[in-house]
């Protein structure tokens, strides 16, 4: 009755029980899709199951073998799925059981593997976990949620919500506050509660027998609270209260029940695992994925767009990367990603999406696949999908931005000026439709969309780079099929070639006698090879500048975002 695990058929007769060989993930190319953004089969304006799978085609041909998807559960969608009112029911909107079990044997009929989001830091306050917790303090599920008497008749501390205000919502009928580290909408749910931690282990396993293959861990730094609340030490917002930092992410009990996860459904199930963390360095993210850890397979770490809008420079992101390499090579694994629903357009962000946006974007696709790690692809990056410009704080949608535009007019700001800083942060400029025509509403939808189309989808979108070779869309799928073909790229250890020009992003990678070199330009001037690396032998595999006839033979310089591999030489 049960789809079988792909890796019954791999190990026949292996013991379900033993710890099976993980060394499949590294062949993953995973591609997010955003479940709201992608397609909509029904003309209601939100992309639904049935969308996803009417694409499974276009995934197929774009090479990718696993699919993540973000929250598709019951939710009365205050943080878009990210508050869960049901774990094992389908969002309405999105469609129905049935659906989601179309698309899980699609998928695996295509060979590809399906991951799940897993947010289990916090519910929706519309689960029936917390109505009943909150109703009294005597009920079955009265320990589900962090609740606590108020001291001196206000909130237990000054922590602030991600989203802005108070972390604590008082609740009258119990008398007491519950902790929210995000919206009001999704109140914590207590780890410290045994009945609580077995309820999650069994939906877990409940979803991994219907046959997914993998989980993506949301907010997972946060599950063990100090019990005693310290205020953080952190200045005051504007609205009087403190971000939290180091006194809630990464505790010792939180590690312990992450390995209680593993212990009881990872390992023995040999699903794919990456934790959505929040680390001050990469030195924390070991924590999680060391494999002695026996945490997760990958990390995804969260910056805050604004803290990676003002900090990001070629020279800073090199640094991470080699870094987070020397840290994780002998005992770890690397997700290695640009974009996802959380960050602004890689090719706004850290490309340039005007006069170089065609060989910006296939640069950074370039850098994707091409450094030692599992490669995500977010819905749309493969088209150079651009940020947006709304023309009004209304038609954005995502409560962090609003909660940020709020505070600067509380801190005196203009309109304007907080407007331009939702342009510049907003998670929505990575969460307008997918644009796969030049038809009203970019084909994502025949009705309104729940979120604005960004108005460049008459130029960027699927259909007009499918038939042209040089596109965007043929460089990223020329990009997994060689990384299906050169085990160098998937195996490789990563030499890097430590240059004074920061631009300069230049590394080898070398497997079993195969031995690519890789030249990336990270800026929009022309910049000149030193000579060492000036490529005298070997043919290159794959350019950014393909459409003008690729790498030019012979030169001593990088064009502007010019990326290049070579193959030096072969096993
Ligand atoms: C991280 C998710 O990626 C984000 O979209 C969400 O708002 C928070 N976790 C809360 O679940
Ligand atoms: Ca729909």
């Amino acid at each position: 009755i049960l789809p079988k695990i792909w890796y019954d058929e791999e190990k026949k007769g292996a013991d379900d029980l033993m710890i099976p060989e993980k060394d499949w993930i590294k062949d993953l190319v995973v591609y997010q899709v955003y479940p709201r953004s992608f397609c909509d089969s029904n003309g209601d304006g939100i992309g639904d199951l049935p969308g996803v799978l009417q694409k499974l085609d276009y995934l197929e041909e774009l090479g990718v073998n696993a699919i993540w998807l973000s929250p598709v559960y019951k939710s009365p969608n205050d943080d878009n799925g990210y508050d869960i009112a049901g774990y094992q029911e389908i969002m309405e909107e999105f469609g129905t059981m049935e659906d989601w079990e179309r698309l899980r044997d699609d998928c695996h009929r295509r060979g590809m593997k399906l991951i799940m989001d897993l947010v289990v830091n916090h519910s929706s306050d519309e689960h029936p976990w917390f109505v009943e917790s909150s109703s009294s303090r005597d009920n079955d599920k009265a320990d589900y949620y962090i609740w606590h008497d108020p001291v001196n008749g206000k909130e237990p501390n000054n922590w602030a919500s991600v989203f802005g205000g108070s972390a604590w919502e008082y609740v009258p009928a119990r008398g007491q506050y519950y902790l929210h580290l995000f919206s009001k909408k999704q109140p914590d749910l207590n780890w410290a509660c045994p009945a609580l931690r077995e309820e999650i282990f069994s939906m877990m396993e409940w979803w991994v027998d219907r046959g997914v293959d993998g989980f993506r861990v949301d907010a997972i730094s946060y599950l063990d609270k100090p019990q005693d609340f310290p205020d953080s030490p952190l200045p005051p917002q504007p609205d009087g209260y403190s971000m939290f930092g180091s006194e809630i992410a990464g505790r010792e009990g939180t590690h312990a029940y992450i390995r209680q996860m593993g212990e009881r459904i990872f390992r023995k199930r040999n699903v794919f695992t990456v934790g959505e963390v929040s680390v001050a360095s990469t030195q924390e993210l070991l924590d999680y994925v060391a494999s002695d850890r026996d945490e997760f397979d990958m990390a995804i770490p969260f910056v805050a767009p604004v803290v990676e809008i003002h900090t990001w420079s070629p020279r800073k992101m090199k640094e991470d990367i080699w870094e987070g390499y020397r840290l994780l090579k002998d005992c770890g694994w690397w997700a290695r990603f640009l974009s996802n629903h959380d960050k602004p357009r890689q090719v706004s962000l850290y490309g340039d999406d005007k006069e170089h946006w065609e060989v910006s974007a296939k640069m950074l696709g370039m850098l994707l696949h091409t450094l030692p790690g599992t490669p995500f692809v977010y819905q749309g990056e493969e088209l150079g999908m651009t940020d947006v410009r709304f023309d009004s704080i209304q038609d954005y949608d995502d409560p962090d931005a609003k909660n940020r535009y709020h505070q600067m007019l509380l801190e005196g700001a203009s309109p304007e000026e907080a407007l331009d800083q939702a342009r510049l942060e907003s998670r929505d400029n990575a969460r307008t439709p997918m644009q796969w025509d030049a038809s009203p509403n970019g084909g994502f939808t025949t009705g309104t969309p729940w979120l604005k189309v960004n108005p460049n989808y008459k130029i960027i979108n699927a259909a007009a780079q499918q038939g042209d070779p040089h596109s965007i869309l043929s460089c990223y799928k020329a990009l997994i099929a060689l990384r299906k073909a050169h085990p160098a790229l998937s195996r490789g250890d990563l030499e890097r070639f430590d240059l004074p020009q920061d631009q300069l992003f230049c590394y080898r990678r070398r497997y079993q006698g195969e031995e690519l070199l890789v030249l990336h330009n990270f800026s929009g001037e022309d910049c000149p090879l030193p000579g060492g690396l000036i490529p005298s032998r070997g043919k290159a595999l794959l350019s950014s500048y393909d459409r003008e006839g690729g790498w030019r033979p012979g030169s001593t310089s990088l064009r502007p975002y010019e990326s290049v591999i070579f193959q030096l030489s072969h096993p």
